[in-house]
């Protein structure tokens, strides 16, 4: 299956909740942007765009289970759901098993070990500080964390420019 059809799957599976569904829309398209930016291999690029449309896979589940979407809970329930969910999708296994594992670390900031990982973080955390108003103290430390693989990120620059206007406009 190619990114697309998984993520027609994926809009599927989800079922309804248009909140979840615009969430991993975002963090994909933010996932291309960088990933192609940064000149990923083709499969490179293929792990990091499927890993955004599945990365909160468990979401759903831990609101249900735990009462929260507590990062840990939907590392651990994320892991069983998206190898369950890729599978019978036509990929190869390097991809499946590289998917599954940073959807079982997206919210795990220590021992990044990729480009794949780092971008998905990074993309994840962009969606979020829109989503949730992040401070500007947020997100300068979270970049100066999230971007230790890369000089600059021209996506995270926009935060800075959106938060220069946002205290412009309200003075
Ligand atoms: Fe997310």
């Amino acid at each position: 299956m190619n990114v697309s059809e998984i993520a027609e799957q994926m809009i599927i599976y989800a079922n309804g909740n248009l909140h979840d569904i615009a969430h991993f829309l975002k963090v994909y398209a933010y996932a291309k942007i960088i990933g192609e930016c940064e000149g990923l291999s083709e499969e490179e690029q293929k792990i990091v765009e499927t890993a955004a449309l599945v990365h909160d896979i468990a979401c759903p589940l831990c609101r249900e289970k735990y009462g929260n979407t507590d990062g840990r809970h939907q590392e651990a329930e994320g892991v069983i759901l998206a190898e369950k969910f890729l599978t019978e999708k036509d990929l190869s296994a390097e991809i499946l098993n590289r998917v599954v594992y940073l959807v079982g670390h997206h919210h795990t900031y220590t021992d990044v070990d990729g480009l794949d990982y780092q971008i998905l973080l990074e993309a994840d955390y962009l969606v979020n500080a829109d989503e949730s108003c992040y401070s500007k103290d947020n997100i300068s430390n979270a970049k100066k964390k999230i971007l230790k693989r890369r000089q600059e990120s021209h996506c995270f620059s926009q935060f800075t420019v959106f938060h220069r206007n946002w205290t412009r406009q309200t003075l």
